[in-house]
């Protein structure tokens, strides 16, 4: 069997390989999925311009993104449940994002907690994505657990006070396994046994407000990233009320289907935040050409979902680390071709095209 050699290769095995329930939990998204597809088939609506003569015999996929080295402008993004796909689920990510050079977001909802994350790979730089929950003793409890845990920063997501409608699952009436549950939730609210994601979602605050999350910021130690952002309205209030950045996101299609693909709503929340914190997007990234597409609109750098996942699943931690090493491959030889010798090279002249957005 030779080596998959892109992402779409992973994503078949993967689909080969999971059993129908778990594939459709990671592969779905929520309602008729057009977000889910949309967010793919935006990259297609864009073409890259490169210019030539320029010198390209140095060039590097580095970057920083909240001051920290990246090898490539590309983070793993924050997926529950990991262990779903493989035995050592989160922890073998976490070693094949450091193992590439960059930043693993760990998902509240995973199925190991910062503190077991930050003890088995202690070298990994990490994020945690954080849910507000209506006990904010909760809430503060997971914030103290990452910060102890040696985490970088904060995701906290918004796009989700309740769990998109997700007809994959109640078609294969696939069920998160109680043993897996999210130690992280269930530590932070004192239960002896497993949560499930319902219970998760039963716990988030839907009536979190700007000033909520002003107050969560400011009292943060580490830097507090917005995930899940769609407008440049919620941008300008991000800034002001002291995101250190922001992800343009819409949770992978798996929240309210029928929002525009995040591509598309990049340039808006770019234009919006004026240089003032560092906007990164996720949603359809399965090509180095996306990820320099999405630089070209803006983002400092994006967050991968499924990508590094089907790694994972098809091939544990050497698997994700491929993924992400064919990104960067990838995303290396599109900066070459386009005559940008760094990430932030890429300008908005390096694309064209795109689709014609309603003022
Ligand atoms: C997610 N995502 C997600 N986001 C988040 O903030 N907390 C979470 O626990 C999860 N869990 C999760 C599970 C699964 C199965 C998927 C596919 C996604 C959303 C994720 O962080 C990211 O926004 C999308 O996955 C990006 O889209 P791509 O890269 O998967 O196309
Ligand atoms: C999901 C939740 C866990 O997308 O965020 O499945």
């Amino acid at each position: 069997m030779p080596e998959p050699v892109n992402v779409w290769e992973y994503e078949q095995l993967a689909a080969e390989r999971l059993e129908p329930g778990v594939h459709g939990y990671f592969a779905g998204g929520a309602g008729d999925e057009r977000t889910l597809r949309e967010n793919v088939a935006a990259f297609s609506q864009w073409r890259l311009r490169p210019r030539v003569l320029v010198d390209v015999s140095e060039v590097t996929a580095a970057t920083t993104v909240l001051g920290a080295e990246l090898s490539l402008p590309v983070l793993v993004a924050p997926v529950a449940f990991q262990r779903l796909v493989d035995p050592d689920g989160e922890v073998a990510m976490a070693r094949a994002a450091a193992a590439a050079g960059t930043v693993m977001c760990l998902s509240a909802i995973a199925s190991s907690r910062p503190s077991e994350l930050a003890a088995e790979c202690p070298a990994a730089p990490r994020w945690f994505q954080l849910y507000c929950f209506r006990d904010r003793g909760v809430t503060r409890a997971l914030i103290d657990e990452a910060v102890e845990s040696g985490f970088d920063a904060i995701a906290l997501t918004v796009d989700a006070p309740r769990a998109g409608r997700r007809e994959r699952d109640l078609r294969t009436g696939f069920e998160i396994p109680g043993e897996l549950g999210a130690p992280a939730v269930a530590a932070a609210i004192g239960a002896e046994r497993s949560v499930s994601i319902q219970e998760v979602f039963s716990l988030v605050d839907a009536s979190l407000g700007w000033d909520d999350f002003g107050e969560l910021a400011g009292s943060c130690s580490l830097p507090v990233v917005l995930k899940g952002v769609h407008t440049g309205e919620d941008a300008r209030l991000a800034v002001q009320h002291g995101a250190a950045g922001i992800v343009v996101s819409n949770h992978g299609g798996r929240q309210l289907d029928g929002v525009p693909a995040a591509l598309e709503m990049l340039p808006e929340v770019v234009a919006a935040v004026e240089g003032r914190c560092e906007v990164l997007m996720d949603g359809g990234i399965r090509r180095g050409t996306d990820v320099v597409t999405a630089l070209a609109l803006g983002a400092r750098a994006v967050l991968a979902g499924r990508a590094p996942l089907w790694g994972l699943a098809v091939g544990g931690e050497a698997g994700a680390l491929r993924v992400l090493q064919i990104l960067r491959s990838e995303v290396e030889l599109a900066l070459t071709l386009l005559g940008c010798p760094s990430p932030c090279a890429v300008r908005v002249e390096h694309v064209r095209g795109g689709p014609r957005l309603d003022p």
